[in-house]
Order: C-alpha cells, then sequence, then structure tokens
C-alpha cells in the first residue's frame, strides 16, 4: 500500500526483536506561557486485527510491529465531530518525556544536567537511555490505562509523539532523518497504542509535540532552550514528517495535529507558522485523503488572530483548531483567587464560541486542574515555583505548596471541592464549543494534574456530563 512501508518493515522488525528481548522488564506539558521560558514490548497487537476487545498481554511478534498490518483492522465508527463533543484526556509524558510528569526518571540519572529527553539521549549511555525509555514506552500507560479512560466516558485520547520516534527514510524526504541525539523507538509503543485506542472505541488526536529544533524551547518539545524550528530547513523538515506520519497512520488516528505549541510569539516562528499550518495541511490531505482531520493551534497569539485562516480547506470540515488554557504560569494569573479562576475560564467560554461559530472547529485541548505552578518541576527540572518563591528570589509569593498538589491524601475538602468548580467551569468551555481534552491523564507526584486521580479522590465525577455546579458560567 504506502510506499514506505516496505521500507519501513526491516528497521522495525529490528526494533521489534529489541522489544521482545526486553519484554521482560517492568518499569512519567507544557504549559508556560511566553512569559513563563525561563529555562523555559509489549504485546503488539496489531495484527490481531479482530479489533477484539482486549489483547492479553503474552505475545511480543516482532512482524506486529509493522505499521502495515494496522490495515487489517476494522474501519472504526468515524466521529462525528461538530456534533458530538470530544471528551478526553492526554497521555502527557510517555512518547514526550517531560520531567515534571516523571520526575522518577530524570531523578534515576543521578544528573541534574538531564533537563530534558534531549539532554536524556545526549549525556546517558545510548543503550542505558534505551533500556530506560523502553520500560517507560512500556509500562507508563498500559491497556489498562484505556480501559479505565473509556470507562470514565471519555471518547479520545491525545498522544503526544516527538520528532525523533517517527522512522521517516530518505525515501520520504530531502532533508536529514538523523534525530541524534535523540534516542528513536517510541514508534511500534505508538502502534500498539492506537491499537489499544481502537480496540477500546476511543478516537485519538495525534500530536506532534517535539519538531526538530523545538518549536517552543520547552522541555515538553523535547528540547529546553531556543526556539530554533523556524530555522534552517526545519520547518520543511516537519512537513515531510507530517506527511510520513498521515501516509503510514493515517487511518489509526481520527485526527493528526501538525504541531503542538509553537512559539508564535517568537517573530521568526510567528512569520512563518501560518505557511507551515497549509503546507503541512496539503501535505497530509494528499497522504491520506479526507478522511484524517487535521488541527493546528492558536499559536500562543489567540483564536482571534486567526479569524478567517483556513477556514475554506475546513469545507470539509476537515480542520480543527486547538486551543490550551492554563492560569499558573505568571504572576498575574496565580495571583487570583479561587473565584476569579473560574470566572476567567468563563471568560474564555466566550472568546472560544465567538471564534468557533464562524471559523473553524474548535477543541479546548489542553487545561489542566492546577491552581498553582508547584509541581516539583513544573516549570522545568530544577526550577523552583512561583507559587512559594522558589523560582526567582526578590518576587512576589503566594504561600507554602503544602496540600496543593503531590499526593492527594494532603489536599482538603474545600480545595477538592473548588477543583470539581474548577473542573466544570473548564468542561463547560470546551462543551460551549467542539469538546475538551484535559492534561493529563496521570502524573507520578502531581495529583493535581492528574485525571486519574480526580477520578479516585471524586473532584473528577465518573460520568463526565455529571454536574454538581451547572450554568457555572452563566
Ligand atoms: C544513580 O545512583 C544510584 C545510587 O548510587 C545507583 O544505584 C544508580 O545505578 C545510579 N544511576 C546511574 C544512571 O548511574
Ligand atoms: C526530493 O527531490 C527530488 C528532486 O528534486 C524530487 O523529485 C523528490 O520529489 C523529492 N522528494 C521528496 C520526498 O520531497
Ligand atoms: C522549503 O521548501 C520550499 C518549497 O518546497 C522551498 O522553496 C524552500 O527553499 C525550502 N526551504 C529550505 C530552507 O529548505
Ligand atoms: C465573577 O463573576 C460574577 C458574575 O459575572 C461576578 O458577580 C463576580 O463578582 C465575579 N467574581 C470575581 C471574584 O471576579
Amino acid at each position: 500500500m504506502l510506499l514506505a512501508s516496505y521500507a519501513l518493515r526491516l528497521p522495525l522488525l529490528v526494533i521489534g526483536l529489541a522489544l521482545g528481548v526486553l519484554n521482560s522488564r517492568a518499569q512519567q506539558c507544557r504549559l508556560v506561557d511566553p512569559q513563563a521560558r525561563l529555562g523555559t514490548n509489549p504485546q503488539l497487537p496489531l495484527s490481531g486485527g479482530n479489533g477484539a476487545a482486549t489483547s492479553s498481554a503474552t505475545s511480543l511478534q516482532p512482524t506486529q510491529t509493522t505499521p502495515s498490518s494496522s490495515v487489517t483492522l476494522p474501519s472504526p465508527t468515524p466521529f462525528n465531530y461538530g456534533k458530538d463533543p470530544v471528551r478526553g484526556v492526554n497521555l502527557g509524558g510517555w512518547f514526550v518525556l517531560e520531567p515534571w510528569i516523571t520526575p522518577s526518571i530524570f531523578e534515576s540519572t543521578n544528573n541534574s544536567d538531564i533537563i530534558d529527553e534531549y539532554t536524556f539521549g545526549q549525556m546517558l549511555d545510548s543503550d542505558y537511555a534505551l533500556d530506560v525509555l523502553q520500560r517507560h514506552w512500556d509500562t507508563w500507560m498500559t491497556e489498562d490505562d484505556f480501559v479505565a479512560i473509556k470507562a470514565a466516558g471519555l471518547n479520545h485520547v491525545r498522544m503526544q509523539i516527538g520528532y525523533w520516534s517517527v522512522p521517516i527514510t530518505s525515501a520520504a524526504t530531502n532533508y536529514s532523518t538523523s534525530v541524534s541525539p535523540y534516542i528513536p523507538g517510541a514508534w511500534p509503543y505508538l502502534l500498539r497504542a492506537l491499537n489499544w485506542a481502537r480496540a477500546h472505541s476511543l478516537h485519538v488526536i495525534l500530536d506532534l509535540h517535539g519538531a526538530p529544533g523545538s518549536q517552543n524551547g520547552y522541555d515538553n518539545s523535547g528540547r529546553r532552550g531556543d526556539a530554533n524550528w523556524a530555522q534552517g530547513s526545519n520547518v520543511n523538515r516537519t512537513v515531510d514528517i507530517v506527511r510520513f506520519i498521515a501516509d503510514q497512520i493515517g487511518g489509526m488516528v481520527d485526527v493528526l495535529e501538525l504541531l503542538n505549541e509553537p512559539a508564535g510569539y517568537q517573530s521568526d516562528i510567528g512569520a512563518v507558522i501560518g505557511n507551515y499550518w497549509q503546507d503541512a495541511y496539503q501535505a497530509v490531505r494528499q497522504a491520506a485523503g479526507t478522511a484524517l482531520k487535521v488541527m493546528i493551534g492558536d499559536a500562543f497569539l489567540g483564536v482571534a488572530n486567526w479569524d478567517g485562516f483556513m477556514t475554506s480547506s475546513n469545507q470539509d470540515q476537515g480542520v480543527l483548531m486547538d486551543y490550551h488554557e492554563y492560569q499558573v504560569f505568571n504572576y498575574n494569573q496565580l495571583a487570583w483567587s479561587q473565584e476569579e479562576h473560574i470566572n476567567s475560564s468563563c471568560q474564555v467560554l466566550n472568546t472560544l464560541k465567538t471564534y468557533a461559530s464562524s471559523n473553524l472547529y474548535t477543541v479546548s485541548g489542553e487545561w489542566s486542574n492546577a491552581v498553582t505552578d508547584c509541581a516539583q518541576w513544573l516549570n522545568g527540572r530544577g526550577v523552583g515555583a512561583r507559587w512559594d518563591g522558589t523560582y526567582q528570589s526578590g518576587q512576589q509569593s503566594f504561600g507554602s505548596c503544602d496540600g496543593y498538589t503531590g499526593d492527594m491524601s494532603t489536599f482538603s475538602d474545600d480545595y477538592k471541592k473548588f477543583l470539581r468548580q474548577y473542573w466544570e467551569s473548564q468542561v463547560e468551555i470546551g462543551e460551549a464549543v467542539q469538546g475538551w481534552v484535559f492534561w493529563t491523564w496521570k502524573a507520578e507526584s502531581a495529583d493535581d494534574w492528574s485525571y486519574q486521580r480526580g477520578l479516585e479522590g471524586g473532584w473528577i465525577p465518573q460520568d463526565p456530563t455529571e454536574r454538581l455546579y451547572p450554568n457555572v458560567c452563566s
């Protein structure tokens, strides 16, 4: 079928064999607004093809890792975007490491200079790094998580992937295929995850979260530091990468998000981002037809900045806008009372609704329950929190972090009550447009950010349509 699938088979076979050998082992956002960028094995049931609900986690056949086998799975029922609301969670920290989501992985390196996935590959022995990553890919999310997400009444997962995990070959691009010093190898685990999603009737937004050069300089792009994506051939290379993704696995995902959070406020990136959305859209359309939806983002410029943009390519309702909302990455927002956080969410609702009513379908694709930046390393490994004054000395602070993050056993009843109200206010935003995707399903030690822990702790309802505070925004 796909030109490159034959070429792919061999390397994947090798990766698959490696997975087999390592199978016995067991085994982790983004955030930050422009001002905040301080440093600013699986059993791969791909060939099963019967869509049977659960696969028992045993066999690890290398041949099962070939993407081509994906076509033997039955077609899923297309999601009715625009009519049915997207309700989902991000599977953060899985195929793109984030120090605050899995601090243990970074701590275990004994090297405080390892601050992101780039330095993880750069400063560790590559066999050791691959070993750690494979265990992580194999265990951070399992099929049980997909089952639990479905059981929580959700219909979507948004999955992150870094460009370094996409096994593009020189047959598919005239640009570099080197990803050094990143450690590739997540692709077969992604394929397995796509099959779990299908088996459990979860729709998928696949999100290119890290692009060559870094599109925002946040650790969640893979590399913290400068955002060099607009330099050299990085942008053209990224178009080839999304074309390749669409070509290889377009049939396995519902929406392909062309790039997460490009720093449109940076002039060189702001200058190219509109063209990139259009070029990458065309590439995806050519590779995968119109069944695969495409998602663009507001690039931190506000959705109103995109008024009228790509509305014509959306004649087939094939383009969606992604909007992210966090209220913890600057001092002004941290100073808000709980009520002001909720009020502010309700204002976002009006902005998005206005935009969506005459432009693209709009999804609130990242937001959380956090009202502090207290989660360990949320602002980057080794970086403190504005909340308790450990971010930068001499700045205002708001008190102790105790009881705001970490384990929910430290959360007061009042705080949990607020978390519920805040969750409901933000769900209302998403339901007022085409849907919402919470960040994130789990985090090692930040229960305020975890949908899974919210369900356990009762501040997120098992039925996402349940309201204790109806009409919180009206
Ligand atoms: C980190 O230190 C611990 C304790 O000394 C040791 O067991 C572990 O092997 C070290 N990890 C690495 C990657 O060197
Ligand atoms: C690479 O360049 C050649 C020659 O210009 C062109 O024919 C081919 O389509 C290019 N390949 C890709 C994948 O863009
Ligand atoms: C990117 O691609 C365009 C069109 O294919 C080409 O005109 C341009 O020179 C390329 N830019 C770089 C930096 O390679
Ligand atoms: C929140 O909004 C409501 C309704 O507009 C208003 O009455 C209230 O004063 C606002 N509260 C705060 C803290 O801004």
